[in-house]
């Protein structure tokens, strides 16, 4: 009998994994099959299947997407083969095209404005807020004095915490204040530093309250919301270009010469600066580039997307990343993105694939993994503006998309190669496809 789904589970975490497992399949109409299935994607090796389940709770099995490599991807003069994990079929096919095109055209630039991240420490404090910026300096020391255990190592690799702001809300929110902490975290994204010293702070802050004898008994307690890292991170910023000479984008299309290239993509990216429908999919195809990047190296990819699309309504409206100048005859193609990535740390050394991504891509530092990945965005949005620009979005990505069309339709090996060929010069969609398996198969 199937598993009703309306009943809530007491204790499903402290099932063992192979009870999880059989208790998932009940709500399907052939558990075996579906227990089977589903431990076909455990790894053979008990040891890294292990790891894998220790990651995240209540693990039954894994969840393939593919692994697949950008290579001639020259940046700064350096030339990088790039680990990118996605499962959209052109993504891939997309960056390594824009890497061959700008390496023969001086490869991509990139330069770090700053590395600075911050957290906040939200609270209620009752009193006159200029009794509490009287009190800040000392605050301040008693602040960075209780947190000395936590920054003592990081401040070796020469890090640490930067500023402390004191920041009065009460005009929002009745009695509400934070601190804005910035911090430099050098190759660590530094997510548990930055939270276990601000949780540290809120402590602090209701001790040293406490001890203020000349303020009444009610100022002398404070409620500390939270303490959290913010990924909001825009002085966390990296900004990578393209350029060349318009006549180095004379061959691009067959219609137009390099400037008409040039000004038809620049109007592409205009629009997706006014218009909010185009920004976000202009912004999406970024973040096709930079998260496939981010997942191949153990990075978070949702922290790194928040931060932009918050950094893209930077100016009061939500805006495309990258923009275009075009001057004295050059081309170039700018994309200025926060990216708090880190090379040490967190699942960076433990995911077997994130630390051989790593190791590909020479060990960088944290500051050359920000330039990697908003490479590959850069790259990835050229590829999209240029194919949408040009002879539309759907002729690479259909052709990209033939093989998930053939699985569908369950295509063996011969099928698939006789549809390769054939569909070099006819248009692909689902319904050509199926109809050239159909006449194969008659
Ligand atoms: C698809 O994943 C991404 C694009 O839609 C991006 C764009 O339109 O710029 C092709």
């Amino acid at each position: 009998m199937r598993r009703k789904r309306d009943i809530i589970i007491s204790g499903f975490s402290k099932l063992l994994k192979e009870e999880k497992l059989k208790l998932v399949a009940e709500y399907f109409e052939n558990p075996g099959e579906v227990v089977s299935l589903l431990k076909s994607f455990w790894h053979s090796d008990v040891d890294q299947q292990k790891l894998f389940d220790e990651f995240s709770e209540n693990t039954i099995t894994n969840f393939y997407i593919p692994y697949g490599i950008a290579p001639n991807v020259v940046i700064n003069g350096k030339t990088y083969l790039v680990p990118m994990v996605i499962e959209e079929s052109s993504v891939v096919a997309a960056a390594s095209a824009a890497a061959k095109f700008w390496s023969e055209r001086g490869g991509f630039h990139s330069e770090i404005l700053d590395t600075k991240k911050v957290g906040q420490v939200h609270f209620s404090w009752s009193g006159e807020s200029h009794t509490l910026f009287t009190m800040l300096p000392s605050l301040k020391r008693r602040l960075i004095e209780s947190v000395r255990p936590i920054t003592a190592n990081m401040e070796k690799r020469g890090g640490g915490i930067l500023d402390i702001e004191l920041i009065d809300m009460t005009d929002q929110i009745a009695d509400y204040y934070q601190f804005l902490v910035s911090f430099e975290t050098k190759d660590s994204m530094g997510a548990n530093f930055i939270n276990s010293v601000l949780e540290e702070f809120g402590q602090t802050l209701k001790v040293f309250l406490s001890e203020q004898i000349q303020l009444s008994d009610e100022h002398r307690q404070c409620e500390i919301i939270m303490a959290i890292l913010s990924n909001y991170t825009p002085e966390c910023v990296v900004k990578t270009w393209v350029e060349c000479k318009l006549d180095q984008l004379d061959n691009v299309d067959e219609k137009l010469n390099g400037e008409a290239f040039a000004r038809k993509f620049e109007k592409a990216v205009k629009i997706a600066e006014v218009d909010v429908y185009r920004a976000t999919t202009h912004n999406k195809g970024i973040y096709n580039g930079i998260d496939s990047v981010a997942i191949a190296t153990g990075n978070d990819f949702r922290a790194i997307e928040a931060a932009g699309h918050a950094y893209a309504t930077r100016s009061g409206k939500y805006k495309s990343l990258s923009y275009v100048e075009i001057e004295n005859d050059t081309f170039r193609f700018i994309l200025e993105v926060p990216m708090a990535v880190g090379t040490v740390g967190g699942l960076t050394s433990l995911h077997p694939l994130a630390k051989q991504s790593l190791e590909l891509l020479g060990n960088p530092s944290a500051r050359e993994l920000m330039m990697i990945a908003s490479v590959m965005g850069i790259a990835n949005n050229f590829s999209a503006v240029k194919s949408l620009t040009t002879k539309g979005i759907q002729a690479g990505h259909m052709k990209m998309h033939l093989f998930n069309i053939l699985n569908h339709f369950k295509a063996s090996e011969n099928e698939k190669n006789a549809a390769v060929e054939h569909f070099k010069d006819q248009k692909v969609s689902f319904s050509s496809v199926g109809q050239y398996i159909a006449s194969l198969r008659k």
